[in-house]
């Protein structure tokens, strides 16, 4: 007893200073092949027990046994593993792959010598890296760290444009977190919210969309890279423009000779997915419109530029969990959107699953993803119903999630994506 605490004072220390010296991981993809051995681990039959009695339970429940395969059904969020490692690393996306994602995923955003790099956001570095405690590379931010003071919350503001490639290479992944009264720039590192884990959080490898591409490649999985609204105005340094940036997405994977059909390219800027309709139509015969109009104007005036998204050719729309299902005497049942875009024969994709944490607490204190649900989901089992309204009701084309074990299982046991 005596000594349990001492121990772990002393291997808490090496962490720590493991954590503070990290060294770049090469990002070799020599050792990488196609995976055959799926492993989905304990949460999937974990949400299926904890599901009430029903024809889905009994269904998902004959499936325990199954042999699982990768799914394209199943698409890779932030790497596809980011409930428990640090978000788009390299070791984000070889657990998202072994639980059978078929189609991973790189946020793409540019440094400052105009090389593509995969992260949530252009400005994202100081909550989704080690950054502000690197002072060389932090004194490089947009806004270095600020220590909290006077009732102010720690801040700082890291873009991927304040750094070149070999700078952000340099860097370790962690998840999205930040603690707002660090008085360190180590303090602010933390804030993981307590149902991801640290466990994995040791440096996790940053990735250039080169790179992701050649792991997607030697993996034998298929691409879904996003186009990230810049940060900084464009055009940047000079003549950089949305076009250039939108053109050299599409040309790194024309380089890498992945043809077209393998790359769902993603959006939140309509005139990204206009552009690639005009400019690069092979690639747009599978461009996902991420659709976030109704935040910002309503579901009903989201529902209505439906009708305009269809005109223009675009043939798939990627909006939130929310926009697709309602609540109806205590059932999740499609909303509005979904009957209109099926109506238009539009292809709906969706994200994101496993985002949200422990489903009692959504229930309580509300959360974006169950925003127009959360009545009607009390306990960790209701994300299959979710997953089971989405699929054969709204009948999506797929879902991105944070732990892709999960919609993985659902798309084996009724055959989806394999
Ligand atoms: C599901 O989990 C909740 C806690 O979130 C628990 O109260 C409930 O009894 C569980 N139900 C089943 C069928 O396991
Ligand atoms: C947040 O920062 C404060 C002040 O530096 C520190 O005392 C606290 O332990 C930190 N919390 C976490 C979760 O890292
Ligand atoms: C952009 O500007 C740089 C430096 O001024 C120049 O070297 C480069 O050729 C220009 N690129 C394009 C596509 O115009
Ligand atoms: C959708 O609708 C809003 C409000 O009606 C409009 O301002 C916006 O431009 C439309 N968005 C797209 C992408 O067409």
């Amino acid at each position: 007893m005596l000594f349990t605490p001492l121990v772990a004072a002393v291997s808490l220390a090496a962490i720590s200073h493991v954590a503070a010296k990290p060294t770049p991981k090469p990002s070799s993809t020599d050792n990488l092949k196609p995976m055959t051995q799926i492993e989905l681990g304990p949460r999937p039959y974990y949400l299926v027990d904890n599901m009430s009695d029903g024809p889905l339970k009994a269904k998902l429940s004959s499936c325990r046994e199954l042999k699982m395969r990768p799914s394209s059904f199943s698409i890779a969020h932030r790497g596809g593993a980011p409930l428990q490692f640090p978000e788009h690393s390299r070791e984000s996306n070889l657990a998202g792959a072994r639980m059978g994602a078929g189609i991973l995923e790189c946020d793409v955003a540019f440094t400052r010598d105009l090389e593509l790099v995969c992260r949530h956001s252009q400005c994202d570095l100081h909550t989704t890296t080690n950054v502000v405690d690197v002072p060389r590379l932090n004194a490089k931010c947009t806004q270095p760290f600020a220590p909290a003071s006077d009732g102010q919350p720690a801040s700082a503001k890291c873009c991927t444009s304040d750094f070149t490639l070999q700078e952000f290479k340099s860097l370790c992944s962690k998840m999205d977190s930040f603690n707002a009264s660090a008085a360190t720039p180590g303090d602010y590192l933390g804030g993981i919210l307590p149902w991801r884990t640290d466990l994995y959080n040791t440096c996790g490898t940053t990735m250039s969309l080169k790179e992701h591409i050649a792991m997607t490649r030697a993996l034998g999985l298929q691409f879904t890279p996003e186009l990230k609204t810049p940060q900084v105005p464009m055009p940047f340094r000079g003549n950089y423009t949305q076009q250039r940036y939108a053109q050299q997405f599409i040309d790194t994977f024309k380089e890498a000779g992945i043809p077209p059909s393998r790359v769902y390219v993603q959006s939140f800027l309509y005139d990204d997915i206009l552009y690639w309709l005009q400019h690069e139509p092979a690639f747009a015969r599978q461009a996902m419109f991420l659709d976030s109009v109704a935040d910002l104007f309503g579901m009903d005036a989201a529902v209505a530029n439906l009708t305009q998204y269809k005109e223009d050719g675009v043939r798939y729309v990627a909006p939130p969990l929310p926009y697709l299902v309602t609540a109806r005497d205590g059932k999740i049942v499609p909303s509005e959107y979904a009957k209109r875009a099926k109506q238009l024969g539009l292809k709906i994709l969706t994200w994101s699953l496993e985002r949200s944490g422990p489903i009692a607490e959504v229930h309580a204190l509300g959360d974006y993803f169950y925003g127009s649900i959360q009545d009607v989901v009390t306990r960790d089992g209701d994300i299959y119903t979710l997953v089971d309204v989405l699929a054969r009701q709204v009948g999506v084309a797929g879902m991105f999630s944070d732990w892709t074990a999960t919609v993985t299982y659902y798309a084996n046991c009724f055959g989806l994506g394999l």
